[in-house]
């Protein structure tokens, strides 16, 4: 069984962050999106991986992928260009797939429990794909699947206006090669994307057998700034507290600090876990980080009160206002303009931007 990582697309949802970089790369816990399902891939067994590129970051996914050997996997590099849908993407990765089965992720879903039930469940099976659901709030952002009394897929339908459920499709999918067959038979949608969605849906007409189950554990798509920090508030819940770092005597820290090599919390700082702070990063005096923040490398924080953020990395921040909530990106200095006239906030903001003050 291979794999192939979708990590093209324009991440228009998450601007200004994307704008000079893939949503694929944005880190969780400090560790890109993508690096998650990399490592479900691994977990389950499969390591000749088909990365999907699109216009946006090839080279930066590139850059932090290479062939793939530090992650454990083989890859190959496949590109889409335009997004033209989550289908066309699949269909770009023909010839790399060949005649073998393949796991399709998306390169901005994170699963808890991995893939390894699920390519299991397909393996036992005589069947054509696999889709794995879960109940959400608002189905109508997702592909979304009618089931029967008996629990059996009857329907699948992208982003209705009118769900037939609450079952939402994950971001995760277990193809034979027939799929290939069903891709180049749907049109565009209403969107204008190939869905694959419909493509599945074409198997179901065709009578072919599709294993289906809902997922338990949290599933995130990281499409949106709220669902990144759900998603790094997910996984700080269960991240370790290795300290590679120094904490300075004087320092006040509780809870699950993850602290990479040098990275210093100093004396004076207080710390609330569970947090995360990457190499090189330093939480000065004065600071409060409380719980559910990442704070990325080579970034230098004083005087200021962190919460339930996402600091993406080589920033400084220096006020006294309270951050919460936020998602910071790369580059940034925050600090405070006391004592400047006129008074009041001065701010230099990206395309796009989002702000609360
Ligand atoms: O997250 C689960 C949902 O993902 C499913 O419930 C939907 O059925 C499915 O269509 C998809 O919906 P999204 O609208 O959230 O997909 P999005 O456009 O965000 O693309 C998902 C990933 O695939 C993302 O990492 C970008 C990548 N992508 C997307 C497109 C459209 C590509 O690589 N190429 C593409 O052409």
């Amino acid at each position: 069984m291979k794999g192939i990582l979708l990590s093209g697309g324009s991440g228009t949802r998450l601007r200004p962050i994307t704008h000079t970089g893939p949503k694929q790369l944005v880190p969780v816990a400090n560790k890109p999106v993508l690096q998650y399902a990399l490592e479900d891939f691994r977990e389950a067994g499969i390591t000749e991986i088909g990365i999907i590129l699109g216009n946006k970051g090839r080279e930066e996914i590139q850059e932090y992928l290479g062939d793939g050997s530090a992650f454990g996997l083989d890859i190959t590099y496949i590109v889409q260009g335009n997004p033209l849908g989550l289908a066309h993407a699949a269909g770009c990765a023909k010839d790399f797939v060949g005649d073998d089965d393949f796991v399709m992720y998306l390169g901005d879903n994170i699963l808890h429990q991995g893939i390894e039930e699920l390519v299991d469940s397909y393996k036992e099976g005589d069947y054509s794909a696999g889709i794995a659901l879960q109940e959400v709030a608002d189905p109508r952002q997702f592909g979304v699947a009618a089931v029967d009394d008996t629990g059996t897929v009857t329907r699948l339908v992208e982003k209705p206006d009118d769900p037939p459920s609450n079952l939402a499709l994950i971001g995760v999918y277990v193809f034979s090669p027939v799929i290939f067959d069903a891709i180049e038979q749907i049109k565009p949608s209403w969107r204008g994307e190939l869905e694959i969605t419909d493509a599945i849906q074409l198997l179901l007409d065709e009578e072919r057998t599709i294993d289906s189950h809902v997922v338990e554990g949290w599933w995130k798509d990281t499409g949106k700034p709220e669902d990144i920090l759900e998603a790094n508030r997910l996984v700080l819940e269960g991240i370790d507290g290795s300290a590679e770092g120094k904490i300075e005597a004087g320092a006040e820290v509780e809870g699950t600090v993850h602290l990479d090599s040098d990275a210093v919390i100093e004396d004076g700082a207080v710390i609330r876990g569970p947090v995360a702070v990457a190499e090189g990063t330093v939480i000065g005096d004065s600071t409060y980080l409380g719980p559910y923040s990442s704070i990325g490398p080579n970034t230098e924080i004083r005087n200021a009160h962190i919460e339930s953020s996402v600091i993406i990395g080589d920033s400084e921040i220096s006020t006294t206002g309270k951050i919460i909530d936020s998602l910071i990106g790369r580059n940034t200095t925050i600090a405070n303009s006391e004592g400047l006239l006129p008074e009041g906030r001065r701010l230099v903001v990206g395309e796009n931007s989002d702000l609360n003050l």
